[in-house]
């Protein structure tokens, strides 16, 4: 039996996250998710739309998903991977090199991000979106007072 273990934020889940969940569910039997609380994201300057029991609950929906744990600190690695039997520990390949000194205990590999999407981009569109929106507004509220001013004049 082979147990894979990965970690991540996974905030509004996108195809990224699920390619590279089912390709680790792949190179094994179990796949074990560590989620980000929001207390542990906030100590890495990342906050998240979704809270913590939301990403767990999203991520826990998946069928290729068979555990989801907190991540709460940096150190909690090492100890995971003693505690769930853990073979391989993979991660996205944005995390090169990062948790290489866990090797030993455990093979650590990195896969290559799926291209083009991220959390990050999601959240620009959106807020994009909602500045075309208020700019929208702005100039239909500019376009009736000028209105009001002709009919006044
Ligand atoms: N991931 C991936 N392909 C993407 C985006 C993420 O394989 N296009 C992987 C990451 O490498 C990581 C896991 O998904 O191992 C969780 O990443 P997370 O940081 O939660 O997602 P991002 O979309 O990268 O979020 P952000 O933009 O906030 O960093």
């Amino acid at each position: 039996m082979t147990t894979v273990l990965t970690y991540g934020t996974f905030d509004l889940l996108h195809v990224g996250h699920v390619r590279l969940l089912r390709r680790l569910k792949a190179l094994g039997d179990t796949l074990i998710v560590g989620v980000s609380t929001d207390a542990f994201n906030e100590l890495k300057g990342k906050s998240s739309i979704y809270p913590f029991a939301e990403r767990r609950e999203i991520i826990e929906a998946l069928g290729f998903v068979d555990q989801v744990i907190a991540e709460e600190h940096w150190e909690q690695k090492r100890d995971d991977v003693q505690t769930y039997n853990v073979d391989i520990l993979a991660m996205g390949d944005d995390w090169v090199g990062e948790f290489d000194d866990i090797a030993g205990d455990v093979e650590v590999i990195y896969l290559p991000r799926t291209e083009g999407i991220s959390t990050t981009d999601i959240k620009t569109v959106i807020s994009r979106v909602e500045e075309d929106k208020i700019f929208a507004l702005e100039q239909a509220v500019s376009q009736v007072g000028r209105l009001v001013k002709k009919l006044r004049d």
